[in-house]
């Protein structure tokens, strides 16, 4: 190789062997520096937890010096990830300083940027761009627009449980949980109903770029989410030329301030930022209530008994399920934490799902409890400027959902093991088999 040629970047399937790991290892018999929470395989394989409470007990802000995704801190206590989302100023999301992801790295000014890589969205913005464009879509979650949402999410979700086999073994997540997101999701961007599967896809797609089983290597990945562009610059510019401005969110960018005159790997960026924010969540907690109420039945009782203990439920099983694991940030300057010095470039993460795991916080924090005191004292939807701006609708979709159900079965049965996503980033269930007696 000339000293001029650079490395033939692995693929999918080399990265996964290159980076395999033995998933079943004791976490307390590694050294602290091997450590390192964010391997997708632990995810998979539902591993992770142990990983972490040695983090919090142990090495609270945890440097892992290599991994797949180069060096990063792990922030696994509730108190430290709370200091950290909440001062932006210190640790950036901006995609130029490296963005929300593992992985990514601050841009080299001098490089060419490779366009079809570079996917800027607003919640890998730093104020105030951040702010600008976040205000453009918020009244879609207003309490008044949501209300009226309300009566027609009440009514898909009643098609979707009605149209379910009774005594036989089905995949609740692609029955139930995909379905009601996806019908939402096309009704948030007013495109016909028949589109979720493709919005469905791309959401998958951004969540398996590295994953082999779905692409050879992730540069193929994003060509099919460059399809995802042409569809949406079509709806676009039907929107524009409207004489009345919708109130659906492409509309609502369509003609917002900041947002109008977006470059297209911008335009793309933001329509994936809400196609992921508004569907993987929200569907991996309908799954995930279904599988803890299975694994508390203790719990399931009580709620059949009291069917009014829904909406301190509907957060309980967000913070159980800690649907987006972690988001990650970029110091700006060296900055003191947790005894540690963490310097300025370093990547910092935030892992929710471990904060929430606090018992310096949370009282039994590994266990379901679906009538707790305070349940919305949870890291699930982030904290600061970027905290998840649909969250009220997730609530108002799982808790319709939820009345819906115990008006309609007495049990879901899990008949099988889960099957769960090979992702660090969202915490995700791919397959729950479950049985509905009737
Ligand atoms: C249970 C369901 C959900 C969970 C657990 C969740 C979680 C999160 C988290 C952790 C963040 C980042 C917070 C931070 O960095 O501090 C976020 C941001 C965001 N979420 Fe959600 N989310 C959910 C549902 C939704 C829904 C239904 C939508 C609607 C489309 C949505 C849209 C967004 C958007 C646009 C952002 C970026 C906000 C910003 O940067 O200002 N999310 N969400």
């Amino acid at each position: 190789m000339s000293e001029t040629e650079q490395p033939r970047p692995l693929s999918n399937a080399e990265n996964q062997t290159r980076w395999a790991i033995d998933v079943d290892v004791d976490p307390y018999s590694l050294p602290l520096d091997k450590i390192d929470p964010a391997h997708p395989s632990l995810f998979e394989a539902d591993r992770m937890m142990p990983h972490f409470q040695r983090l919090r007990t142990e090495d609270p802000v945890h440097l892992t010096p290599d991994s797949m995704f180069g060096p990063y801190w792990s922030v696994t206590r509730y108190k430290d990830i709370m200091f950290v989302d909440s001062h932006h100023e210190l640790f950036s999301s901006d995609i130029e300083n490296g963005g929300i992801r593992l992985g990514g790295r601050p841009r080299n000014q001098d490089e060419p940027r490779n366009e079809m890589f570079h996917l800027p969205m607003f919640i890998m913005e730093d104020p105030p761009k951040h702010d600008d464009q976040r205000k453009v879509v918020a009244p879609m979650f207003t309490p008044k627009h949501l209300q009226e949402l309300s009566a027609l999410i009440r009514e898909r979700a009643g098609n979707i449980l009605d149209g379910l086999p009774r005594n036989e073994e089905f995949n609740w997540v692609r029955r139930v949980s995909v379905e009601l997101t996806g019908q939402m999701l096309a009704t948030l961007f007013d495109v016909p109903q028949e589109d979720r599967h493709k919005l469905i896809y791309w959401s998958d797609t951004v969540e398996n770029l590295g994953n082999p089983d779905f692409f050879e290597t992730a540069e193929q990945g994003f060509q099919e989410l460059w399809k995802c562009f042409e569809y949406f610059d079509a709806v676009w510019k039907e929107r524009v030329a409207r004489k009345e401005p919708g109130n659906d969110l492409i509309s609502m960018l369509a003609h917002g301030d900041s947002t109008r005159d977006m470059p297209p790997n911008e335009f793309l960026g933001n329509m994936l930022l809400l196609i992921v924010g508004g569907n993987d969540t929200t569907r991996n907690s309908i799954s995930g209530g279904v599988l803890a109420l299975n694994r508390h039945p203790g719990e399931y009782e009580k709620l059949m008994k009291d069917h009014s203990l829904v909406p301190k439920m509907v957060p309980e099983i967000i913070r159980y399920q800690s649907p987006v694991a972690h988001m990650a940030r970029t110091a700006m300057a060296d900055v003191e934490l947790g005894g540690k010095t963490i310097r300025k470039w370093d990547k910092v993460v935030m892992w929710y799902i471990s904060g929430n795991r606090d018992d310096t916080e949370i009282e039994q924090p590994d266990t379901f409890i679906i009538d707790r005191d305070n349940p919305r004292k949870h890291l699930s939807f982030g904290f600061g400027i970027h905290r998840c701006v649909g969250n009220r609708l997730a609530e108002m979709q799982l808790n319709i959902l939820w009345e819906e159900i115990l008006k309609r079965f007495d049990t879901i049965e899990v008949v099988g093991d889960p099957v769960y996503l090979r992702s660090s980033f969202i915490h995700g269930i791919r397959e729950l088999p479950v049985r509905i007696p009737g």
